[in-house]
């Protein structure tokens, strides 16, 4: 047997659908062919498209393991097909050092399913005790759940932060900004009047002005005067997409930044159907139902991590969202970001797919979600799930049922460069 695994189905691959046989090696995709005879193969039914990467999640461990842990964080991002995550360090001690990204690691190593990478905190002066691993740094302009403002970013930080190699991802909204308007929003719409468009633009000026070679914004909410980001790759999220701010979401509705009026949503989500945003990831940022009781004091943060993908399949069904931009987006463009042999079935590529039947379209029932807290906004919309979802070569979903028997990678970025570190 030349190869671990062999599987068969419609794939897709430069742009097209094709009936392939795919030999699996190492986790990693040893041969592609019309056939391979001679081999027992798998066959992966419907559409079968690279795992989908999440660069932006907040699975909550170590800390607040009652919203998330992740073991129920990637068995959610399996079911949804998405087969690597990046997870956010706004931990409840948040990970802004060597040591503190050490402890999270041997914590959460063991319990996961998906492929997950790491993310440390920048903040002023931690330069040197970050940790080298990390999959990129996050730095938070705005304060928001676990974080605090940063205060002005200068040369020195640019400096360190183009040295340091990885992509930087921004918090898009800015302090003082929002420090001069209202707080304690009692309803969607003060929300998104009280962290306004314009804090989000003014943080954007800050990251330009830091001059720096692969910064990142996070979940744009809005979109910026003559769409100038200029050098700075945007990540959109399905609930700035989908949602906005006079739905009948209450707290469950409440997000950092907020949803926006219906006319910025719709902007938004023409926008990303017109192939002007980079990728879409969830920022699935669950919170207990004690902290979402009262809008004014509940905190923001909104689950998406499992209806991400399904989400953009349901548009590529109706013929909303082309098939290709979909592909880039949600898997091919973060793969490029973080440097990731991912989101491309090629030789040599990781060996992570999810199959689909795009004729089958659901609808998203919160019960049935695998997060710790289920509650979602998008309870009741159009869905596509996966049925199958192979991580590393092997298969973790099998009829839509998860097959808990392997686990996924510790993706280390050290002096720039992905290691796969095998157990
Ligand atoms: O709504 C948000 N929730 N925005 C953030 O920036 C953080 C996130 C969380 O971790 O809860
Ligand atoms: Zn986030």
């Amino acid at each position: 047997m030349p190869y671990d695994t062999v599987y068969t189905g419609n794939f897709y691959q430069n742009g097209e659908f094709e009936k392939l046989a795919i030999g699996v090696t190492g986790g990693k995709i040893a041969r592609i062919a019309k056939a391979i005879p001679g081999e027992r193969a798998i066959e992966l039914p419907g559409a079968v498209f690279p795992g989908g990467i999440d660069t932006h999640v907040h699975f909550r461990d170590p800390g607040e393991t009652q919203k998330e842990d992740f073991s129920t964080g990637t068995t959610a991002a399996i079911y949804g097909g998405t087969t690597t995550v990046f997870d956010m360090p706004n931990n409840l001690s948040p990970i802004t050092d060597y040591e503190a990204y050490e402890r999270k690691l041997g914590i959460v190593r063991r319990k996961a399913f998906s492929d997950f990478g790491l993310y440390s905190m920048y903040i002023p002066g931690n330069g040197s005790v970050i940790h080298e691993d990390s999959a990129s740094l996050k730095i938070y302009l705005g304060g928001s759940t676990n974080t605090v403002g940063i205060g002005d970013l200068g040369n020195k930080d640019s400096k360190f932060l183009n040295d340091f190699g990885r992509p930087v991802v921004f918090h898009a909204e800015d302090e003082e900004c929002l420090k001069s308007t209202k707080q304690e929003p009692k309803s969607l719409r003060e929300h998104n009047l009280y962290r306004p468009e314009r804090c989000e633009w003014k943080a954007y000026d800050t990251v330009r002005r830091l001059a720096l070679t692969k910064p990142v914004a996070a979940h744009v909410s809005s979109i910026p005067p003559a769409f100038d980001f200029g050098n700075i790759l945007q990540e959109v999220t399905p609930h700035h997409m989908l949602l906005h701010d006079s739905m009948d979401l209450g707290p469950w509705g409440k997000v950092n930044p907020p949803l926006r009026d219906r006319t910025t949503q719709e902007r938004v989500l023409t926008s990303f159907l017109d192939g002007r945003f980079f990728m879409v990831s969830s920022d699935h940022a669950p919170h207990a139902e004690e902290d979402k009781l009262e809008f004014e004091s509940a905190k923001a943060g909104i689950i998406g991590v499992e209806t991400r993908l399904p989400i953009l399949l349901a548009l590529v069904s109706k013929g909303i969202l082309p098939t290709s931009l979909m592909a880039k987006t949600s898997s091919e463009n973060p793969a490029k970001l973080f440097e990731l042999k991912k989101g491309k079935i090629d030789i040599g590529y990781d060996a992570d797919f999810y199959s689909v039947d795009l004729k089958k379209v659901n609808r998203i029932n919160q019960e049935r979600l695998h997060s710790m807290i289920t509650a979602s906004p998008f309870h009741g919309f159009d869905a596509v799930f996966p049925q199958y979802v192979v991580v590393g070569g092997n298969v973790a979903l099998e009829k839509g049922e998860m097959i808990e028997d392997h686990f996924g990678q510790y993706l280390s970025f050290k002096k720039g460069r992905v290691e796969n570190e095998q157990e």
